[in-house]
């Protein structure tokens, strides 16, 4: 069954053809360049630039996959969560085909897509990696920090969550600070500083240590960095913005490990999987990997390069798993965006 799945939930116009768990094409339009000029993404800005891409990567990615819209048997979107009126047009796109197709439509959960890439296949099936439930999943985005317990295929309980940002707007958000007021998106900019910087330079306030919850806290954080940063000098800021980066980054990701130890602990789950944006960076999957492996568990990422960000082929993939069970959308005029959808 071939699917052709559309993601507009933020800033990157993304139409995929998937096949089970196969990528056939994974297309995306980044809107980077578009919004860095605001330091962070302008919602009808977004919008317009989907509108005008949506037709041009549907195009290319069923020319990618070398099939014709003919061979594609069923349509998936991202319903939520994400920008509420960019979600609509990859939404009101999706309906469209589908009603002019006469054929199903299917919704899905956006960090459901992100769990989903984890288990990711090539055009020949390769990786062939088994599910191994229960997992332990860790999902970091620009708008989620979550632990969430998936005991089977599209079976969720979410155990800790953010209370207020979530660690991809805090690492935006010190960017902004520490590098400039357009350093857009902060993530990768973080990381690539921090390798030039002392992570132990600064202790920042760990969140959360005192804690007994699986939740995570990231606004005390950036407090602490905007203090730290209005009482330096312009040039121990110079000197040391490496460092402020490195040590940022140690006190964010620190927390994030914590709380993954503790959930593994206590739900006495050791195969783990981390998706979302922020997982892209290496020095967090090395410290991941090594706390899952000191307690000899197994641990997934996104398998390929470009699906650890936001992506289309992670939403046709968890897709397939909902025409296996039959849940398709049954009236299509019903559905509906959910800008806060929670798995
Ligand atoms: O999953 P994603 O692409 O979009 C959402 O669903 O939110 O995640 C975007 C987030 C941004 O905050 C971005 O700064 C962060 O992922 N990110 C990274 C890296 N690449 C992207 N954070 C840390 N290190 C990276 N290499
Ligand atoms: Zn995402």
């Amino acid at each position: 069954m071939n699917i052709l799945a559309i993601d507009t939930s933020c800033d990157e116009t993304s139409v995929a053809v998937t096949n089970g768990r196969r990528i056939l094409s994974n297309e995306l339009f980044s809107q980077i360049a578009i919004h860095k000029e605001w330091g962070g993404v302008v919602p009808n800005l977004a919008k317009r630039a989907h509108e005008e891409r949506i037709d041009t990567v549907i195009e290319s990615a069923l020319k990618k996959a070398k099939v014709t819209m003919d061979d594609i048997d069923v349509y998936a979107v991202t319903q939520g969560p994400g920008l509420a009126i960019a979600l609509g047009v990859g939404i009101a796109k999706a309906k469209e085909l589908a009603h002019k197709h006469r054929k199903k439509l299917i919704a899905v959960n956006h960090m459901e897509g992100h769990i989903y890439s984890c288990f990711a296949q090539d055009t020949s099936g390769r990786p062939d990696i088994p599910y191994s439930f229960p997992y332990l999943v860790l999902l970091v985005s620009g708008g989620h920090t979550e632990l969430v317990l998936f005991s089977d295929h599209l079976t969720y309980e979410k155990v800790g969550a953010t209370r207020d940002d979530a660690i991809g707007e805090a690492l935006d958000k010190a960017a902004r600070l520490i590098i400039d007021r357009n350093a857009y998106p902060g993530g990768p900019l973080i990381e690539k500083l921090a390798q030039k910087g002392d992570p132990s330079w600064f202790s920042f306030p760990r969140p959360m240590e005192k804690s007994d919850t699986l939740d995570f806290s990231y606004s005390g954080l950036k407090t602490a960095l905007l203090y730290k940063i209005q009482e330096m000098s312009d040039s121990e800021k110079k000197a040391h913005q490496a460092d402020l980066a490195a040590s940022f980054q140690e006190a964010a990701f620190g927390a994030l490990i914590m709380q993954l130890k503790r959930a593994m602990q206590k739900y006495n789950v050791q195969n783990v999987i981390v998706g979302g944006g922020v997982v892209a960076n290496a020095y967090l999957r090395n410290k991941i990997s090594k706390v899952v492996y000191d307690s000899r568990g197994t641990v997934e990422y996104p398998k390929f390069k470009g699906l650890s960000g936001d992506n289309a082929a992670m939403i046709g993939i968890a897709a397939h798993y909902y025409a296996e069970t039959g849940r398709f959308v049954e009236n299509l005029s019903e559905l509906d965006r959910n800008a806060r959808m929670s798995l």
